[in-house]
């Protein structure tokens, strides 16, 4: 989008949508124009243009103060970091953490261990709690005891180096204090307390500036300064509590690695403790809940890890996160406001969402003037009216959500809500389907348009482009529904044929020469593509990024996995049998996809799309081993790990684990009593490893 299109809409008349899609837009074309004007003396734009843009960009943030973004050009002066970092892929992923609610999910996170470690109840499992900071989390690696790389966590696989930035905090030693071996990486949380972030908001207020939300969106947005003079004086503070890399073991427990810590000289929060079991744990968690309000800083829950680390290496990580800890959260902040509207929202499966529209009102540090009602009994439940008073809450980075009604604040006309039996976007009858297997009611209702509403096919598209799939830069939902509406795009396929139509693209208003050429250059970088994106893409039910990848792995190219998935519409088939023994994929995914490629415009879409690029294999989850892309099934029981630890510990060396044998399998396992799936493993020649082999070649 250039200045033109964007002046032309008011700010008083932007939708929620639009305004965020704009900072977004904004916060990259200062950033980039920050660049050109300080890296390289050579802006591109007047002063004029460029305070224009600036002033758009704080018009809409005073509006909007909930998209506030971290990365608003407001918080910065000078030189732009979002592009001037430069990128590091971690030694080792940064994982993320399970998230528990109630005690006894905890409990239940601790029988789960037991059961994947095969312990018996008489040994004890020591676990380690500690707060859980409220900060970013970051990683500092040292050779030869010296920091060498400071980088923020990003996606987890990829962050940003920020080393210059973290040199300036007092507690990120430049040098480890006694021995420590030849290469370490210390995992830690950067975070402001809450005297200084109030000192620094005052600041901020007095020389007019916006203000940062809440410490931890402030602790970001100064970590990610690119000159480090600005980091250094927004006085930002770390606790060490985890490793990446390590060239040798340093200590047999959690607890003995934080002694090590401190040891080199880091900040390890004092308050951490070891628990002999699951209930003094809890005890701990109980005690914190009370002392929060007391702590100079924000926590968001206690973690707690599992202390023997030989029981961690065994435990693994499943989906992104360590098997052996778990997050116990606080509950969310709930406040009370007005609920002024109750808006209905299509999604790209025809779902009708209502929406709840908020006198505007300040809950976890950020302002909310949206929150989710999720579907039509949730209303009828709580009954939900407008007008009325509300409480709602919001959890970390979900969508607010409405919690309940204050019916002594009622207002005596307020009348229950009707919730729409047609679809807003296109009219057609909105019904809620019968699930024939139980009989009841799906509480979702839905729009029987299909193909014929807008909102859907929209939404489709806006799925289709969005950054886990096409990750297409520049086609925005304000984009997709204005190229929808004038039949540019109509389906996924044309945006591959978007650059026949750049002269229809070019007249079009605030579309230029520059911009069209931005765009399809952007589309053109997307004609190859991971099979995995691909597949998440297509908006399948049921079929996030996860599943997408795990079917991506199965089938290693489109052309298998359609064939497959289109073959397994016969539930009598050898390939339904193949789909659903697919770890993590039961009957009711697979019927999803079944359904989806049993509807001839999905296939007309797909095959659309095969014409225009190519879907290439994903990258294996792990390095290659003798096991990778080897298909395995155990049965039987084994000495040395339970089923669950051979499972994951076959996956991670990037095999894949069937439930029943077939011609397709690679190796069957049999341990002691092995049933008929080892005769039937034999009759199909299929190799049969014992336990003792199994373990050679998992060592490698
Ligand atoms: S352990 C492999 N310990 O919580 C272990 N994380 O929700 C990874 N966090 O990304 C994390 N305090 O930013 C751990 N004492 C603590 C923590 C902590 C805060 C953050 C961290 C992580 C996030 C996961």
């Amino acid at each position: 989008m250039v200045g033109a299109d964007r002046r032309a809409i008011p700010v008083e008349e932007l939708t929620l949508e639009d305004a965020a899609a704009e900072l977004e837009a904004l916060a990259r074309e200062i950033a980039e124009h920050d660049r050109l004007y300080y890296r390289e003396s050579a802006p591109r734009i007047s002063d004029a243009e460029y305070d224009a843009l600036r002033r758009r960009n704080e018009e809409i943030e005073a509006r909007f103060p909930e998209l506030v973004r971290e990365d608003s050009p407001s918080f910065r002066v000078g030189a732009a970091p979002a592009e001037g970092f430069r990128k590091v892929v971690h030694a080792r992923p940064m994982l993320s953490l399970q998230n528990a609610f109630e005690e006894d999910d905890v409990r239940e996170f601790v029988r789960r261990v037991r059961r994947f470690l095969g312990l018996d109840e008489a040994e004890p499992v020591e676990l380690v709690a500690e707060p859980k900071i409220d900060g970013l989390s970051v990683t500092l690696r040292y050779e030869e005891g010296r920091l060498v790389l400071g980088a923020t966590r990003g996606d987890g696989t990829e962050g940003e180096d920020v080393t210059a930035n973290l040199r300036t905090l007092r507690d990120v030693p430049r040098k480890l204090k006694g021995d420590a071996p030849a290469v370490v990486e210390v995992r830690g949380e950067v975070y402001m307390r809450h005297d200084e972030f109030r000192a620094m908001n005052e600041q901020r207020e007095k020389e007019g500036l916006p203000l940062y939300a809440n410490p931890r969106n402030s602790a970001s947005g100064s970590l990610r300064q690119l000159d480090p003079s600005v980091t250094a004086r927004r006085k930002l503070r770390f606790f060490a509590y985890s490793w990446g890399e390590l060239s040798a073991n340093v200590a047999e427990t959690h607890w003995e690695f934080l002694e090590r810590l401190k040891a080199w000289g880091f900040h390890v929060n004092p308050i951490a403790r070891l628990c002999r079991d699951v209930e003094e744990a809890i005890a701990f968690y109980r005690t914190i809940s009370e002392q929060r309000a007391e702590l100079e800083y924000d926590i968001d829950g206690v973690v707690y890890k599992v202390n023997r680390l030989d029981w961690q290496e065994r435990l693994g990580m499943v989906s992104r996160a360590p098997r052996w800890a778990i997050a116990h959260k606080f509950p969310a902040e709930q406040v009370e406001t007005v609920l002024k509207d109750i808006q209905i929202q299509v999604g790209r499966t025809g779902a009708l969402t209502p929406v709840a529209i908020l006198e505007p009102v300040t809950v976890g540090g950020v302002v909310v003037s949206r929150a989710t009602l999720h579907n039509e009994d949730e209303i009828a439940r709580k009954d939900v009216r407008i007008g009325d008073r509300v409480v709602i809450q919001r959890a970390g980075d979900v969508i607010p959500q409405v919690v309940s009604v204050v019916e002594k604040a009622r207002p005596a006309d307020a009348s229950p809500f009707v919730f729409p039996d047609h679809c807003p976007a296109c009219g057609s009858l909105a019904t809620r389907t019968i699930n024939p297997a139980t009989g009841q009611e799906d509480v979702v209702r839905r729009c029987t348009g299909g193909l014929i509403c807008p909102a859907q096919a929209i939404e489709r598209l806006r799925h289709f482009v969005s950054r886990q799939a096409f990750d297409i830069e520049g086609l925005g939902r304000k984009h997709i529904a204005a190229f929808w509406q004038d039949g540019l795009i109509r389906g996924p396929g044309d945006i591959f044929r978007l650059h026949e139509r750049k002269a229809d693209l070019i007249v079009r208003e605030g579309w230029g020469e520059q911009s069209a050429a931005k765009l399809l250059e952007a589309i053109e970088r997307r004609r190859r593509i991971p099979l995995d994106r691909f597949i998440y893409a297509l908006g399948i039910r049921q079929v996030g990024e996860s599943t997408a990848r795990l079917l991506a792995r199965h089938y290693g190219s489109l052309e298998a996995f359609v064939e497959a998935v289109e073959a397994a519409g016969d539930p009598e088939s050898e390939a339904w049998r193949e789909l659903v023994a697919i770890d993590q994929i039961g009957p009711s995914v697979a019927s999803d996809l079944t359904a989806f490629f049993a509807e001839p415009h999905n296939r007309e879409v797909v095959e659309d799309l095969r014409r225009e690029l190519e879907a290439v294999e994903p990258l294996p989850a792990t390095k290659e081993s003798a096991l990778s892309g080897k298909t395995l099934v155990f049965t039987g029981t084994m000495e040395s790990m339970t089923r669950g630890e051979a499972k994951a510990r076959a996956e991670s060396l990037g095999a894949k684990v069937a439930g029943s044998v077939s011609r397709k399998t690679d190796y069957v396992i049999v341990g002691a009593d092995a049933g008929s799936k080892a005769a039937k493993a034999r009759e199909l020649g299929v190799t049969v490893l014992s336990e003792q082999e199994w373990l050679d070649l998992a060592r490698g």
